[in-house]
């Protein structure tokens, strides 16, 4: 049966991810090897296969980086601890990270500063709530979902802000948001929202077509929170809906009477795994849905073209 497929726009390579890439790429071009990338440099295997590739060494923790050597710092961001682990070490650090994470570090430090016990909506375990927690680990606690809320122990609940991990389902921390105001009337959060631009339009995208389709497919890796959410969002209006790492990831049995199949990519997955997807399913028709366009672009770090 020929399928029509219907394209969530935007979708795929953020601002954010595509910086990352470019200051991995322009250090391979400007320094000498070997160039360390602490964890992946976004979450996204085909990415960092390609880099690997091109010289780039992927290492999970500083200790597997020589002293003196150079390390680029991911997307997701990294905690104080881990800045002055590199200092100590004499590493020539490149930093990655997204300039809307360091955001919610400054927000992290800031709202610490004033006394607060800070809440931060996210997932445990994410290379960027780690970052964050590090900014002010005494006085943050993590809180996954609103009925995390009612356990919190807060030694001040007049004094409580909040905080969010970018890649978040909208919804659901929105939830969290009025289960924390509902407890604490005094809360506190940030001046713009955490959950970043491209997260949110990815999801609004997403819901734009998600009750049209008879099947969601979305590009991204595993590890890719706002894949991941993209994944959950489109099975929340009743779709099937799957992760895919690329076209080889695609079960036959997933195609089984389906006539429209809905496309998006999460913030890390590279635009030509989406072409290779709609070509393998050489359907009859393909329409963009574009909700909003995207212009935001964010500058390199100097360090990144200077040679070593
Ligand atoms: Fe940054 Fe959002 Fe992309 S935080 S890396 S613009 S998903």
């Amino acid at each position: 049966m020929q399928v029509k497929v219907l394209l969530a726009s935007p979708r795929s390579f953020c601002a954010g991810v595509e910086r990352a890439i470019e200051i991995v790429e322009e250090v391979l071009r400007h320094r000498k090897p070997p160039v360390y990338v602490r964890k992946q440099i976004v979450h996204n295997k085909h990415v960092v296969a390609d880099l690997a590739t091109r010289g780039a060494v992927f290492v999970d923790e500083l200790d597997a980086v020589p002293d003196g050597a150079t390390v680029v710092f991911s997307a997701h961001g990294v905690s104080p601890a881990v800045r002055e682990e590199a200092e100590r070490r004499r590493l020539d650090v490149i930093d990655a990270t997204c300039p809307l994470v360091t955001k919610v570090h400054t927000e992290a430090r800031r709202f610490a500063g004033r006394g607060d016990t800070v809440v931060l909506v996210g997932h445990a375990g994410h290379e960027e709530v780690e970052g964050t927690l590090g900014e002010a680990p005494d006085r943050t606690v993590l809180v996954q979902t609103a009925e995390d809320v009612a356990s919190l122990d807060i030694p001040d609940p007049s004094r409580v802000s909040y905080l969010m991990q970018t890649t978040l389902a909208v919804d659901e921390a929105a939830e969290v948001v009025s289960a924390l105001r509902a407890r604490f009337p005094d809360l506190r959060g940030p001046a713009s929202d955490d959950i970043c631009y491209a997260t949110t339009n990815r999801q609004n995208a997403l819901h734009a077509i998600a009750d049209e389709a008879d099947l969601v497919l979305v590009v991204g890796s595993t590890n890719s929170s706002n894949s991941v959410r993209l994944v959950e969002l489109a099975q929340r209006h009743g779709t099937p809906a799957y992760l895919i790492d690329d076209v080889s990831d695609i079960k036959a049995r997933w195609l089984e009477g389906v006539r429209v199949i809905g496309i998006t990519a999460g913030a890390s997955a590279p635009p030509g795994l989406v072409d290779e997807v709609v070509a393998a399913l050489n359907p009859i028709s393909v329409e963009n849905r574009e909700t909003v366009t995207e212009t935001i672009q964010f500058t390199l770090p100097p360090a990144a073209r200077r040679s070593s």
